[in-house]
């Protein structure tokens, strides 16, 4: 059993708000649909969720009287993209069907039972970064803390991570020409300096949540979803350019 998330960095354009990038959300539908083993998929929300978020402050989580309408926007962006992306995933043959996390959070938090209910008819869940709610109050739940959630529930072999960067570096890659790829790294020894740029913590907001993943799993591993290649490889447990937090 594995988890694999896919960052919103990868199937959308992170920088234009509401643009998919249909060519690798098709590229990476085919891998996953050609995949026989089983799978909990989740996906981000790229420039569905984060624009808007930062935009309308729903970053900072809080009281959802007088948010109503913002809180609206983003979760019907986020269920949009979700639907682009299930559409390339089912015509390539995923048995995938989606969950949306708003609507399975409740005063008990997330209740993860349809997840193994549909795992056990031989479907692949699909989730994704959302807006949850409990009394009274709002918060954004990233795709990445979602993989934390799933991984206490089903004990997967591993969890793949797919971002637009090779993997976790010493610092940011895209600012930094010193950054160096760390390959194989101890979650005990793992520590990103600073906040991140986006509404979940970018890289930072994922070091912190692999980190909480490790008890419940043998690895988690951070690639680079703009070469499938990698991903079929991943998949496929051989050797790939990426990190392995252990
Ligand atoms: P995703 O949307 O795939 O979940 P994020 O955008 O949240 O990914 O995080 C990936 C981004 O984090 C990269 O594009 C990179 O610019 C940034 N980043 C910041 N620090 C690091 C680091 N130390 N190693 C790798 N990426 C980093
Ligand atoms: C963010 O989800 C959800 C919202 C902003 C509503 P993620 O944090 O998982 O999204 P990506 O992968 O960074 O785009």
């Amino acid at each position: 059993m594995k988890i694999v998330k896919i960052g919103g960095s990868v199937i959308t354009d992170k920088g234009k708000y509401r643009t998919p990038r249909e060519e690798v959300m098709e590229s990476i539908s085919k891998l996953l649909g050609e995949y026989p083993g089983r799978m909990a998929l989740v996906h981000g929300a790229g420039s569905f969720g984060h624009e808007k978020a930062l935009e309308f402050g729903l970053d900072v989580p809080g009281s959802i009287s007088g948010k109503a309408a913002e809180i609206s926007v983003v979760i019907n962006d986020v269920m949009s993209l979700n639907s682009m992306f299930s559409e390339h995933l089912i015509r390539n043959g995923f048995r995938g069907v989606s969950i949306p996390p708003h609507a399975i959070y409740g005063s008990n938090g997330l209740d993860l039972s349809p997840v193994t209910y549909l795992l056990n008819y031989s479907f692949s869940p699909i989730l994704f970064g959302d807006i949850i709610m409990k009394d009274g109050k709002y918060r954004i739940i990233s795709g990445d803390e979602l993989c934390k959630a799933l991984a206490e529930k089903i004990r997967p072999d591993e969890v793949i991570m797919v971002t637009d960067v090779d993997g976790i570096y010493t610092s940011d890659p895209k600012e930094f020409s010193n950054a160096r790829l760390l390959k194989k790294v101890k979650a005990s020894e793992l520590s990103l300096e600073g906040k991140g740029k986006d509404a979940t913590g970018s890289m930072m907001g994922k070091v912190e949540n692999i980190k909480t993943m490790l008890p419940f799993t043998n690895r988690v591993k951070v690639i680079n979803g703009n070469y499938p290649d990698r991903l079929r490889k991943a998949l496929l447990d051989e050797d790939v350019i990426g990190t392995v937090v252990f």
